[in-house]
C-alpha cells in the first residue's frame, strides 16, 4: 500500500509517498509504521516521540485527516477503519503552524495555557504544615481532566479554531482553566475562569469534534460548558453568549421548546445589531428557514411538559447540591 506523507522543508510544502507491502505495516502501531519508514526508506522524515505509551503527548499527527495519537493507534485499527484502503495519507495536526514535516510549534497553546494560569493558588488555610488536604470527591471532580496529556488532537479538530483562532483558544486550555477553577484547593476560581472568558469561553461553536477525538477520553465542550455555568453562576454574564444561553433556556421552558430564531436573535443581540441583518433574515425568509409569525410564539412542541418537568428536575437537583 502507499503511506502518503505531507511534508514541509520551511519553505515549501510537498508531499513524500512511500511503497509498503501489507505485511510491513499490518502489526505495527502509527508511530512505529512512521519510525519504520525513516528507518527503512527516508532518514530526511521528521515527526517527534518521546514515551511510546500515550502519555507524554508528542506523537499526534493526522490520518485523513483526522487526528490520532501515533503511538496507541494500530494500524490494523486504522486499515479496517479506512476499509483496507490502497493508500493513506498522513499529515500533521491541523490549526498548528508546522514547523517541519510532521512537527508543529507548541508555543502559541503553551502561551494560551500561561493565560490561564493552569497551576493553583492555594487557599489561606493550606500551610506547608497541613498541605492542601482534599476529599476524595474533590479529587474525583477533576480526575478526568488530570488525564490531558496536551497532544493537540482536540485542538485539530476544533472548528472555531479551524474558522477564526483570532478570539479562542485550544479546547485543552479551556480543559486545564476548568481543573484548576474547580480544584477545592484553588483560592478563586476566578483566576483561571477570567482569562478563560476573555480568551473566547463563548465563542466555542459546540461542534463537539474535540470530545470524538480525544485519546483520553475528555471532553473539552464539557469542560468549556461547566465553565459557562460557573461564569453565570458568579454573575459573570455579560455579553451576547450569556444572554444567548438566557433566551435559548427561555424559549424551551418558557416558549414552545422551539429555537424562536428572531427572539434569539433579538434577545441575544438588541434591536439595533440586528438591523444591519435584515438581509440575512430576508435570505432566511425566502428560503423558507423562518417564518416571522414564530415572533409571537407557536404551537408547543410534543413532550415539551416532560421536557419542563426535566429544567425542573436539574434546577432541583442543583439546590440540593446533587448536581453541579
Ligand atoms: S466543541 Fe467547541 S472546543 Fe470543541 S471542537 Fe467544537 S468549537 Fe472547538
Ligand atoms: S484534551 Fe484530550 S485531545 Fe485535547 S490535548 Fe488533552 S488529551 Fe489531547
Ligand atoms: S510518544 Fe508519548 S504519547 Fe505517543
Amino acid at each position: 500500500m502507499k503511506i502518503i506523507i505531507e511534508r514541509f522543508d520551511g519553505k515549501k510544502k510537498y508531499e513524500s509517498t512511500y511503497e509498503l507491502r501489507i505485511d510491513e505495516v499490518k502489526g505495527q502501531t502509527l508511530l512505529s509504521l512512521l519510525q519504520y519508514i525513516k528507518r527503512t526508506q527516508d532518514i530526511t522524515l521528521n515527526f517527534t516521540a518521546a514515551c511510546r505509551m500515550a502519555i507524554c503527548g508528542a506523537c499526534a499527527v493526522r490520518v485523513n485527516g483526522h487526528s490520532y495519537l501515533a503511538c496507541d493507534t494500530k494500524m490494523e485499527e486504522l486499515l479496517e477503519e479506512y476499509e483496507n484502503p490502497e493508500s493513506m495519507r498522513i499529515s500533521p495536526l491541523n490549526n498548528f503552524r508546522v514547523i517541519t514535516d510532521l512537527v508543529v510549534d507548541w508555543e502559541p497553546s503553551i502561551e494560551n495555557l500561561r493565560k490561564v494560569k493552569p497551576t493553583i493558588t492555594p487557599k489561606s488555610e493550606f500551610s506547608e504544615k497541613t498541605g492542601c488536604v482534599q476529599t476524595q470527591a474533590d479529587v474525583d471532580a477533576i480526575k478526568k481532566q488530570w488525564d490531558c496529556i496536551l497532544c493537540g488532537c482536540c485542538a485539530s479538530e476544533c472548528n472555531k479554531l479551524e474558522a477564526d483562532a483570532s478570539d479562542y483558544m485550544q479546547p485543552f486550555v479551556f480543559t486545564h482553566a476548568y481543573r484548576a477553577a474547580d480544584d477545592s484547593r484553588s483560592k478563586d476560581p476566578m483566576i483561571h475562569l477570567k482569562p478563560a472568558i476573555a480568551n473566547g469561553l463563548w465563542n466555542c461553536v459546540h461542534c463537539q469534534e474535540c470530545v470524538d477525538r480525544c485519546p483520553k477520553g475528555i471532553s473539552s465542550f464539557g469542560d468549556i460548558e461547566s465553565l459557562r455555568v460557573m461564569a453565570m453562576k458568579k454573575g459573570l454574564n455579560e455579553g451576547m453568549g450569556p444572554a444567548h444561553a438566557e433566551a435559548f433556556l427561555l424559549d424551551m421552558v418558557e416558549g414552545d421548546g422551539r429555537l424562536n430564531e428572531i427572539k434569539l436573535a433579538l434577545r441575544s443581540e438588541g434591536v439595533l445589531a440586528n438591523t444591519t441583518k435584515l438581509d440575512i433574515a430576508y435570505n432566511l425568509m425566502k428560503a423558507g428557514k423562518m417564518n416571522p409569525l414564530h415572533i409571537f410564539g407557536g404551537e408547543k412542541i410534543e413532550g415539551h411538559a416532560e421536557l419542563v418537568k426535566m429544567v425542573e428536575a436539574a434546577r432541583k437537583a442543583e439546590k440540593e447540591g446533587t448536581i453541579k
